[in-house]
């Protein structure tokens, strides 16, 4: 399946272990040099398939420790040092072929050396084929905080190929899955109810409704400043979440549990007819997702004063209305500690 992203002039294919593709597009761009940029884990599972497609290219493999720790500044360096000294210029491109940690640093060097160069993007992931292989936000962490430095730069590229996703563990799938879910309640009350009723799950449809679904939000809103911030559902609680369990749930486990309290908040305020944190909760079980976490509101309260989007004392927050419609509402920080705590399950 081949999607077209108009706006920002790029092609996604969703394919599964076939990397015709790929092959066509490096061959259309035989004078160029490459560095495939990935982590150690993925290179010890996917080395061969490399060099049998990177076969009589100019290439190298830049590979780093998995995890998110290398998603740093430490690393962005080392990264552009290594293509100063390989004599890569503007024609040469990069390949990120990896999870979100490896497409997020490898598109922020790709945005900045030599004030930018091409790269394209091999998701293999779950959650890096359904979310940040596209939407063009790239960055590394600095000073504890997450994205602190970042760019908004688009790939030429994108190759997904599903039958990576035969190697990852059941973990980072449902890592992927609940962000799957959280574009269900955005947009797509039928993609909900597949993933709650289906036991054979077709990723190649879940893949592609994803894209567009997120494709739809960020069209016309490239920098984040209108509707694309519907995609943070679930995330402002997620990421305090995330963060005051010292990451030991992840990212996907956390946000999860933001888009249930978020639910029960908007069905408490009115918002929304139905308690629908009940048919999320049903569905999560099913993918064995957790679906509370015990947090004191002060100590959340704390962490998300460092909110990349609170302004003023003021954030917007996304609340569902049903599953497949959600509404923004700006609120102050003292309605959003109301919010969470209505959050919190009573029972
Ligand atoms: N740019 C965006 O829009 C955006 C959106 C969401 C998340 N992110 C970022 O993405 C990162 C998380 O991405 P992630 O969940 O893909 O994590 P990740 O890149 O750390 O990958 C998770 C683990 O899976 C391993 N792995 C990757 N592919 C594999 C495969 N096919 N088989 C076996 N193991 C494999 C990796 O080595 C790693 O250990 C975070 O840094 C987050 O901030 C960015």
């Amino acid at each position: 399946m081949k999607i077209k992203v108009k706006d920002n002039n790029y092609f996604i294919d969703i394919v599964y272990k076939n990397d015709e593709g790929l092959i066509n597009y490096l061959d259309e761009n035989h004078e160029s040099k490459f560095l495939v940029i990935t982590d150690e884990n993925v290179l010890n599972i996917y080395e061969k398939r490399i060099e049998s497609f990177m076969k009589g290219r100019d290439y190298f493999i830049y590979s780093f420790p998995a995890g998110e720790n290398s998603k740093s500044i430490e690393n962005y360096i080392k990264i552009n040092e290594f293509l100063s000294k390989m004599n890569f210029n503007r024609g040469d491109k990069i390949i990120a072929f990896g999870g979100g940690v490896v497409g997020d640093i490898s598109g922020f060097v790709a945005s900045t050396y030599l004030r930018g160069i091409g790269f394209i993007s091999v998701p293999t992931t779950l959650l890096s084929m359904i979310d940040s292989s596209v939407g063009g936000k790239n960055g590394v962490n600095f000073l504890s905080l997450k994205n602190q430095i970042g760019s908004f730069y688009f790939p030429e590229y994108v190759h997904i190929d599903y039958s990576f996703l035969k190697t990852l563990d059941k973990r980072n799938i449902n890592n992927g899955m609940a962000e799957i879910f959280k574009y269900s309640v955005l947009k797509d009350e039928s993609l909900f109810k597949y993933l709650r009723d289906s036991d054979n799950l077709n990723y190649e449809k879940i893949i592609s409704t994803s894209l567009n679904i997120k494709l739809s939000f960020v069209k016309d809103d490239e920098k984040d400043k209108g509707k694309r911030q519907k995609l943070n559902l679930g995330h402002t609680l997620g990421h305090g979440i995330e963060s005051l369990s010292n990451y030991s749930l992840n990212h996907g486990e956390s946000i999860g549990i933001g888009t249930i309290y978020m639910a029960r908040a908007s069905y408490k305020l009115g918002i929304s007819e139905k308690d629908y944190s009940k048919d999320l909760i049903n569905a999560f079980n099913k993918y064995e997702l957790p679906t509370h976490y015990d947090f004191d509101t002060d100590e959340i309260l704390k962490v998300l004063k460092h909110d990349k989007k609170i302004k003023a004392n003021m954030i917007n927050e996304i609340f569902p209305v049903r599953i497949g419609e959600v509404i923004s509402k700006r609120i102050t920080f003292d309605e959003l500690r109301k919010v969470i705590e209505l959050g919190k399950d009573d029972e």
